[in-house]
């Protein structure tokens, strides 16, 4: 049977690609995005491999919505296999600055987000009764930090504890719940055409990494690929950082 793979944040990024790899493996796509214009453009690109794709506009931070999204793709590409929570927001503010509505918007996109988009997902796989994969898209930022950046680092960190919590809550119902951390990810080349940049990289951003080079969205779409996969049906509550060794290096600060 035809797999059904919805994902937030597919009009851009990672997100884009994610959609891009599902779709050529011959999952149907739903995806969720703020930004009408490049949900549909995904929507376009996604055409030679598949007919069964979908868009929705939405916020994710908003409960009522989600469950529409949720419930109009299981009615419409007949249920739904998989879930990535990818939509996310970056923010650096002075912490001494930073308003508590800064700081709550953060939390809510990236990490109410992703709960309330899990919680009807879930509610949709039990009901469908073929257990389900759910895929949280947080970030090495929940481990390691530069300043200015509490609002990020504490959604990508309650990402990862929402991951492990919901994958005990819903192992009774077939569902694996994994989180992903990438490092740094090239999406340049990946934004709305009108807004697309070619990226340069300098020699020292590829050096930083062990693999030699800086990351790219389909490093991150192969990871969800298998994740989703039957390959991969004993990992659960587990965060996969992807970040080409970049938060292993050990850097001494030279004068
Ligand atoms: N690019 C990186 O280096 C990197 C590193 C670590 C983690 N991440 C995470 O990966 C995910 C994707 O990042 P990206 O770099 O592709 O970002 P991006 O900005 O290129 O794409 C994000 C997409 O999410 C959508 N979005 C934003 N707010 C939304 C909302 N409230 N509701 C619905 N959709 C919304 C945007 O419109 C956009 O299409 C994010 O969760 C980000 O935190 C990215």
């Amino acid at each position: 049977m035809r797999k059904i793979a919805a994902i937030t944040g597919g009009g851009q990024g990672i997100g884009r690609a994610i959609a891009m790899a599902f779709a050529q493996e011959g999952y149907g796509i739903s995806i969720a995005d703020i930004d009408r214009e490049a949900g549909l453009e995904t929507v376009d690109l996604l055409r030679p491999y598949t007919d069964d794709a979908m868009f929705v506009e939405l916020d994710v931070s908003k409960e009522d919505e989600v469950r529409d999204w949720i419930e109009r793709t299981a009615t419409d590409l007949d249920g739904i296999d998989v879930l990535v929570n990818n939509a996310g927001i970056f923010q650096i503010a002075d912490v001494l600055e930073l308003s508590a509505e800064q700081f709550q918007r953060v939390l809510s996109v990236n990490l109410s987000g992703a709960f309330l988009c899990s919680q009807a997902a879930a509610r949709m796989m039990k009901k469908n009764g073929r257990g389900g994969s759910i895929i949280n898209m947080a970030s090495t930022r929940a481990f390691m930090s530069e300043p200015n950046t509490e609002a990020y680092s504490a959604s990508k960190g309650g990402i990862a504890a929402l991951t492990h919590a919901m994958a005990v809550s819903l192992g009774g119902y077939d569902i694996r719940v994994n989180s992903i951390s990438p490092g740094w990810i090239e999406v340049r080349e990946w934004q709305l055409s009108s807004r697309k940049e070619l990226p340069v990289h300098s020699e020292t951003d590829r050096n930083q990494h062990p693999v030699g080079r800086v990351g790219k969205p389909e490093d991150i779409a192969a990871a969800c690929l298998y994740l989703s996969s039957e390959k991969a049906g004993f990992i659960t509550g587990q965060n996969l950082t992807i970040d080409g060794g970049m938060t292993i290096k050990m850097i001494y600060a030279e004068d």
